[in-house]
């Protein structure tokens, strides 16, 4: 049978269907698999079921003689050397789709929790700080009929968008190009990056990170934004220059941020946007439902099954290494 590495224990649905006609050995600390051990397993491995936090690099790769698939439990996946797989012949799976709801309410969540600064006044409860109604403290923002600015209209940008439409605001985006029947039906307008920053009170990412979006939103970019602006970041920590954040929020260029990634990961402790009360922080939590885990266990197995038969993955990223084949 076919041996299977998997880095991380995921929701026993996808496991189960890997054991049906595989051995499956999985890593079941509460930390990712060390390189050390990710290394020796991979050199043994027919595939492996990757986590966003393991650096599938080319190293890794040469350890691999037998590797077939590399199957990566996100919708993202800058974490592996693409190029590097499809010259070796590897195909790499994703999982998009399941997880596109569960990403875009919780990008919606973050949007509505920093507008109405929910960390901020949870920690004055906790603080005891609650002494009675207040008139002024803790004012936030209305999102109902705000303008909302999406980097990047795929699927997850796309879902962000629909969700709007229920708080009656203004959508401007970027990206997207084969979007325009979907942005027709939301009432969403395609925009310049510069037009988007300036004009929207809520600016919200969804591009993957790439060497074209790494740093998109710089100093220049900040100094755009309005004043009242909130950054809703739960695509990659890397989209986001963190020196230039630290000094927008600090410095008043925008109002707020709610990050669900960082970078690095996890954000070190001394980081001074740990310190900042306009900054609202959340471990990487984009598709963490229990159906949307369980769904990506099963489409990362799948991915995994068919490649190993030889056959194009379901969710591929790299479809080209079938049509070498062929
Ligand atoms: C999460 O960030 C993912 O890419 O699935
Ligand atoms: C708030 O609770 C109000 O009654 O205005």
């Amino acid at each position: 049978m076919p041996r299977v590495y998997v880095t991380r224990k995921i929701p026993p649905t996808g496991l189960d269907l890997l054991r049906q006609s595989c051995d499956v050995y999985v890593w079941d600390g509460e930390l990712p698999t060390p390189r050390d051990v990710l290394l020796e397993e991979a050199a043994q491995a027919d595939a492996i079921l990757t986590m966003l936090s393991d650096r599938i690099d080319s190293a890794l790769l040469d350890a691999a003689p037998n590797l077939k698939v590399v199957s990566n439990y996100a919708v993202g996946f800058d974490n592996i050397d693409v190029a590097g797989a499809t010259e070796r012949g590897i195909a790499v799976g994703n999982t998009p789709g399941v997880l596109t709801d569960a990403t875009a309410d919780h990008a919606f969540a973050m949007m509505l929790a920093a507008a109405r600064r929910l960390g901020e006044a949870e920690r004055y409860v906790h603080q005891g700080e609650w002494k009675t109604w207040h008139p002024t403290k803790l004012l936030g923002q209305d999102v109902f009929g705000a303008t909302l600015g999406v980097v990047g209209f795929g699927r997850i940008g796309q879902a962000m968008a629909r969700r709007a439409t229920g708080f009656n605001m203004r959508i401007l985006y970027t990206g997207g190009s084969s979007a325009g029947a979907v942005a027709a039906e939301l009432g969403a307008e395609a925009v310049e990056l510069e037009t988007l920053l300036r004009e929207s009170d809520f600016i919200s990412l969804h591009v993957p990170l790439t060497p074209d979006t790494k740093g998109l939103l710089g100093v220049d970019a900040f100094k755009m934004m309005k004043e009242t602006a909130i950054l809703v970041n739960t695509a990659r920590g890397g989209v986001v220059d963190s020196a230039a954040l630290v000094t927008a929020l600090q410095e008043g260029q925008i109002a707020y941020a709610a990050l669900d990634v960082t970078d690095p990961e996890p954000i070190p402790m001394d980081n001074p946007l740990l310190t900042l009360d306009n900054c609202l922080i959340v471990p990487h939590l984009g598709s963490a439902t229990t159906t949307t885990r369980d769904r990506m266990g099963v489409i990362a197995a799948e991915n995994i099954l068919a490649g190993l038969k030889g056959e194009t993955l379901p969710f591929c990223v790299n479809p080209e290494v079938f049509e070498d084949e062929s």
